[in-house]
């Protein structure tokens, strides 16, 4: 959570108030309760900050309005962890002579012990953050007489927790320090002229393709068209590979949508048909080690675990073993003193940042010996450093903080690995497995026709449910966790309480709620569970319950017993039903969309969230 951003030139023609600007506001998706920005000019920091979204900000005061001669500039956008979201926690953090300015990503464990000792030695503290640690030991170990480098070398020694950040200091104009420690840092680069460090690489993809991808423990030293990376633990300079970024530029900005939510929603159909291009060999390496294995979890945060519990129902079907799915905050507690040696984890993170995520793994490494198969999106992310073998979906940049076409890659590659697994056994005739591959090929352009033909259908929905502050989507077996991922979408977005649960589960409480009109969305697929589906309408139904179904195109007898319905164009057979999860979510994700923007709110900007959250 919070994105950092800096850019260090030695051109004129830039207006550099404006790069900063722009670059902070492409990373506003990683919180967005403060903005801040720091330039250096005349051996002087100037910053100005404020709370809330960058918008907002930039009505009282012009954050791009930096001096003329600034040759150097950073900003933070804040998703406030220590100290409230106010102007005075915001970033950029200074020391007490106001030479030194920092930004972070991350979480300082030991702030509370080191500024304690920082107080008694006199430091005086403008913040709450835990952040105002760093400027403070750097001017320290500056008046012990290191240099700017050994300095913050020396004050990252003493730094337990995860971090981002990017440093200046007055005198030193012509440089930019930044280090990373379990937080995301990419370095843009134009060779002889700029370069610039950010969260992500969105946030500086229309001025350069160049980067360079920051590992834990790496420190870099940026001057205009220029950087120099240190390794931490050995003090030396290393050397790293410069990548060059083929994402489109279109890709990681709004392109003509209103939102970036429904940019990605219409974009699920291209992303996936990018993601079935995965490597087939990868996806044998996975299928293999499943196949071989006799204790296999799977384990993720939110979305992504919604969409791995899709995946596993769908590789247990072609692997005739049960997979046992763990939220990542409770695998440690879950397996405390079960988890086996030679246990696969499959681990499911778009970001491939979610610190839980990365804890789960690296908590289960540390006990046993345990293989890690990921699936991210994220090439180069913190959780691909803890794993046997990665595969990276191919979403591309998501910058709605709502995973969506994300979601749908994840549950692709499972189910693409679910299709190796069952060419490895032969659980089917061969002929059989095809079709469930020629299904599997399909569900893009099944999407697409959704996408174009029924959004009025869902607007329909919405406009049935704009009086409902809450209800329920129901569904059995696999439908379960589209119903989940539903629930989570239209509170995330719609800030409704909408709750995703099992049909038949529901008698066993839930339905006391339910009243003359109370909504109940049934997820109805026509696999093995519609018959009792069937079933379980009725009983909602006859007690007052407006039901609208989500059904495929020639569905008879729920639709028949529904207020209203959303046709998913599909065949209805077994080869299609279990891909389901994946043709019937974005249904979902557009109802949460348009409820979003019928009760006011910014779908791209849910209440209290970020994209990525990188706090237990
Ligand atoms: C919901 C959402 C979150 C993420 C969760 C995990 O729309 O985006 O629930 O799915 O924070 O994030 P990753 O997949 O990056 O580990």
């Amino acid at each position: 959570m919070c994105g950092i951003f800096g850019v260090i030139t030695n051109q004129d023609n830039i207006s550099l108030g404006n790069v900063v600007l722009e670059g902070i506001k492409r990373l506003e998706y990683r919180g967005y309760d403060s903005c801040g920005v720091v330039s250096l000019s005349n051996s002087k920091l100037y910053i100005k900050k404020d709370s809330g979204k960058i918008e907002e900000i930039q009505k009282r005061i012009d954050l791009a309005e930096i001096p003329n001669n600034s040759k150097l500039a950073l900003a933070h956008t804040r998703w406030a962890t220590h100290g409230k979201p106010t102007r005075i926690n915001s970033h950029p953090h200074s020391d007490c002579s106001n030479k030194i300015a920092v930004v972070h990503n991350g979480i300082i464990e030991n702030f509370i012990e080191l500024r304690k000792a920082l107080s008694e030695r006199g430091h005086i503290f403008k913040s709450d953050t835990d952040t105002e640690v760093i400027p403070h030991l750097i001017e320290i170990k500056m008046k012990e007489g290191l240099d700017f480098k050994e300095s913050v070398v020396e004050t990252l020694k003493l730094l337990t927790g995860a971090y981002a950040l990017a440093v200046c200091h007055v005198d030193y104009p012509d440089s930019i320090i930044v280090a990373r420690k379990e937080s995301p840092l990419v370095i843009g680069i134009i060779e002889g002229k700029t370069t610039y460090c950010a969260s992500d690489i969105p946030a500086f993809l229309p001025l350069t393709r160049k980067c360079y991808i920051m590992d834990d423990d790496e420190l870099a030293i940026l001057k205009a068209g220029e950087v120099e990376f240190i390794n931490l633990k050995t003090n030396e300079k290393i050397e790293k590979e410069l990548k060059t970024i083929d994402w489109s530029i279109d890709a990681a900005e709004k392109g003509g949508y209103e939102h970036f939510m429904l940019k990605e929603i219409y974009e699920e159909p291209t992303a996936m048909k990018r993601t079935m291009k995965i490597s087939k060999d990868l996806l044998r390496i996975f299928a293999n080690i499943l196949w071989s294995a006799e204790n296999i979890y799977i384990t993720a945060a939110g979305t992504s675990f919604y969409a791995s519990l899709a995946g596993k129902f769908i590789i247990s079907r072609f692997l005739g073993k049960y997979i046992q799915a763990i939220e990542c905050s409770e695998f440690q507690t879950q397996l405390f003193n079960s988890l086996k040696n030679e246990s696969v984890i499959i681990a499911v993170s778009q970001s491939g940042e979610t610190i839980d995520t990365i804890e789960a793994i690296r908590w289960a490494k540390s006990k046993r010996n345990v293989k890690i198969l990921t699936i991210t999106n994220v090439v180069g992310s913190s959780l691909t450093r803890y794993s046997d073998h990665v595969i990276v979906t191919q979403a591309g940049p998501e910058i709605g903080v709502a995973a969506t076409k994300t979601y749908n890659t994840q549950v692709l590659t499972l189910a693409l690995i679910a299709i190796e697994i069952a060419k490895l056994r032969k659980i089917e005739l061969e002929s059989e497995i095809e079709k469930y591959e020629k299904a599997l090929e399909e569900t893009p352009q099944i999407i697409e026709n959704f996408l174009k033909n029924n959004v009025d259908s869902i607007k329909d929905v919405v406009n049935t449910l704009e009086k409902s502050v809450n209800f329920f989507i129901l569904a059995r077996g696999i439908s379960i966790a589209t119903a989940k991922e539903g629930g989570l979408k239209l509170k995330e977005v719609a800030c409704r309480f909408i709750e995703g649960y099992s049909a038949a589960h529901a008698k066993h409480g839930p339905i006391s709620l339910v009243r003359e009109g109370f909504p109940i969305i049934f997820i109805a697929p026509p696999d093995e569970t519609y018959q009792r589906l069937i079933g379980n309408v009725m009983e909602f139904k006859a007690r007052g319950g407006k039901i609208i179904s989500l059904v495929v195109e020639n569905d008879k007898y729920i639709s028949d017993l529904s207020n209203i319905s959303i046709r998913i164009p599909q065949p209805g057979n077994k080869y299609y039903n279990i891909f389901s999860p994946i043709t019937f979510t974005p249904a979902l994700q557009l109802l949460a969309y348009y409820a979003a923007l019928l009760h006011g709110l910014d779908p791209d900007k849910p209440l209290n969230l970020s994209k990525t959250v990188t706090v237990h």
